[in-house]
């Protein structure tokens, strides 16, 4: 850990274990930390001592370790916690570990303290090889140990020197951190809200926030100018590997500002930030519209390590022999796809995976074709459709692999995103660059499906002022200024301007089918901001917890959290959520309804 250890010094140690080197030699110290592992060898005894900072060798014997300390030595077991008296040696050449930061060294203890007994430890505090850790589920359940482990700590420890960094930065652009309510009313950012029950306002209830979106904008109506708060939010939503049910967010909101603003901002943020964790960020960040990203990836936070497209070869395709394809076009939708050279070396499993991966996503199924060679046509459904003039015309070579989909959009996009990671895969395609920051701009301001009509970002996003004429007879076609930060892929961040006008709040609140009542019910304290003089503003939140997962390139966000939870939700550790005794239920007012099993 690259904090300075040697500053350590406390009532029970003159300095940390990790920071000893060969230039200590001949120095007395007293060190404290756990009992890593022993092992006897009869008349000597090592201990490897572990402190947050690293490990030591601490060797014991009789000639240089008083009786007592050496008998009770011999009784150590691991996780022990103990104080070491003693002196810092050179080991023996051949006895030096150039494994470990101090292995070049040894501390040669005169006196043990036993400050306190351990239990065995229900899994071992781990060192080496990931594949080797014990069950995730059991170290979420011995979360105390798992937390010894260095990997972790030094997780934590990157993501404390990140969020200074943050903190550091938007400060000296006049940024001021405000805490806003955690006790609060529903923030509409699209999941459901974690309900806190009032007791005394009988069957009334408090929302956790999802997001300071509305407080926020409430302070730049009260003149803040430039808000930062690193916020806590709560969504009660389907977890996955890059989802907490409580996670932080990096939250800010400026007043009389333009897109712009925030985009250089953020990109000088990411500079900061990446700097302190070793990874690049070159601005000005590659930015595509939303539309774009969607024709040419099929989703709206592409992977731009590769760059692998999607060709749309609707024109083309509508003429092969096939009601299947021309059905698509009729409806109105697309036939579109990746082109693979080299692909058809995939076996027919490969291709079959490919497959899944695509109806993972929605899609009823893909169309392949294999190309043989100029003349010999090729294998796989689709080819049995393509001439001559199709392979030509999709600039097929021999040894080319073809996955299409047809239909609508809607439903070959998020199809074809999934095929493209699973062929980038399949075929070990190499990356063209290992970190690509993206921007994606000019999202739609609203989606619709089956007649809903939500909003894409959230209900306050400003409407692209080339759009907004379009709200009464269009909606649906109206852009808003809202972008998102992808890094490698991963939704880093995600904001827009805002709409400061409370007549066009109260429009795009009623396009999305409130009534006035329900307006003023839910979003009143917003609009009546809003009509004290609310200046222009806008911002961005992006997401704490992923931008660590993402730069430590971890699995999961449960190795940047210290008590995470679960993917259903559970806090293993603490066992949260828990029942409560029926008297604490009446005092809330409340009665739990239990639905019979089946
Ligand atoms: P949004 O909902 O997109 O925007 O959230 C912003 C960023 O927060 C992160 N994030 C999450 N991280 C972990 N677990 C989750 N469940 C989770 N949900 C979101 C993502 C995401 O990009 N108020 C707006 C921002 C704004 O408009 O200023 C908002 O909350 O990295």
């Amino acid at each position: 850990m690259n904090q300075n250890t040697n500053s350590r010094r406390t009532a029970l140690r003159s300095s940390m274990v990790g920071g000893l080197r060969a230039a200590d030699a001949g120095h007395a110290h007293q060190l404290t930390g756990w009992v890593h592992r022993r092992r006897d060898l009869g008349g000597l005894l090592f201990v490897d001592l572990r402190d947050r900072s690293g490990l030591i060798q601490a060797s014991f014997g009789p000639d240089w370790t008083e009786s007592d300390s050496m008998e009770r030595a011999h009784r150590l077991g691991a996780e022990d916690v103990v104080r070491l008296e003693g002196e810092v040696a050179l080991r023996p050449e051949d006895a030096r570990n150039p494994e470990l930061a101090t292995g070049e060294v040894e501390f040669r203890v005169t006196r043990m303290e036993l400050l306190n007994r351990a239990e065995t430890p229900a899994i071992p505090v781990h060192r080496g090889p990931e594949d080797e850790l014990p069950a995730e589920e059991l170290r979420l359940r011995h979360r105390h140990l798992d937390l010894r482990r260095n990997e972790l700590q030094e997780n934590l420890l990157l993501r404390h020197r990140l969020v200074l960094a943050v903190r550091n930065y938007f400060d000296g652009l006049g940024f001021v951190e405000v805490e806003t309510p955690i006790l609060t009313k529903p923030t509409p950012e699209g999941a459901r809200d974690y309900l806190v029950p009032s007791r005394v306002h009988p069957g009334e209830f408090y929302a956790l926030p999802q997001s300071p979106q509305i407080y926020k904008q409430i302070l730049m109506t009260a003149g803040f100018d430039r808000y930062l708060q690193i916020a806590r939010c709560f969504r009660d939503e389907d977890l996955r590997a890059d989802r907490q049910p409580e996670f932080t967010q990096i939250d800010l909101e400026a007043a009389f500002v333009g897109v712009e603003d925030i985009l250089g901002w953020i990109e000088g943020l990411m500079v900061e930030m990446t700097a302190v964790a070793g990874i690049e960020a070159s601005p000005p960040f590659h930015r595509l519209t939303w539309r774009d990203a969607m024709r040419r990836y099929g989703s709206d936070r592409p992977d731009l390590r590769w760059e692998l497209e999607i060709t749309d070869w609707t024109e083309l395709l509508r003429t092969a022999d096939s009601a299947l394809l021309q059905g698509a076009v009729d409806s109105g939708g697309k036939i579109r796809g990746f082109r693979l050279p080299g692909g058809a070396s995939l076996s027919r499993r490969e291709v079959e995976g490919i497959e899944a991966a695509a109806k993972a996503a929605g899609a009823p199924g893909l169309l392949w074709a294999k190309r043989a060679g100029v003349g010999e046509g090729g294998s796989g459904p689709l080819s049995r459709w393509l001439g001559e003039a199709h392979w030509a015309g999709m600039g097929a070579m021999e040894g080319d692999l073809f996955l299409v989909a047809a239909g609508p959009d809607r439903m070959t996009s998020p199809a074809l995103s999934a095929v493209r990671t699973a062929a980038i895969e399949a075929l070990e395609i190499p990356r063209v660059r290992d970190h690509a920051w993206l921007w994606v701009m000019d999202f739609p301001l609203l989606e619709e499906e089956d007649g809903v009509v939500w909003a894409n970002h959230h209900p306050f996003v400003l409407p692209h002022p080339e759009d907004v004429g379009r709200l009464d007879e269009d909606p649906l076609s109206v852009r808003g200024l809202a972008y998102d930060l992808v890094y490698n892929g991963s939704e880093l961040g995600s904001g827009s301007l805002r709409i400061h006008d409370p007549g066009l709040q109260r429009k795009v609140l009623r396009i999305l089918g409130l009534e006035d009542a329900e307006v003023d019910r839910k979003f009143g304290f917003l609009i009546e901001a809003l009509a004290s003089g609310a200046p222009p503003h806008g911002g961005i939140a992006l997401g704490m917890d992923r931008i660590v997962k993402d730069f430590l390139g971890a699995k999961s966000l449960r190795d940047v959290v210290a008590f995470p939870k679960t993917t259903a939700a559970r806090a293993l550790f603490e066992q949260a959520p828990s029942t409560v005794p029926e008297k604490d239920l009446a005092d809330l007012h409340l009665s739990v309804v239990r639905r019979q099993e089946n």
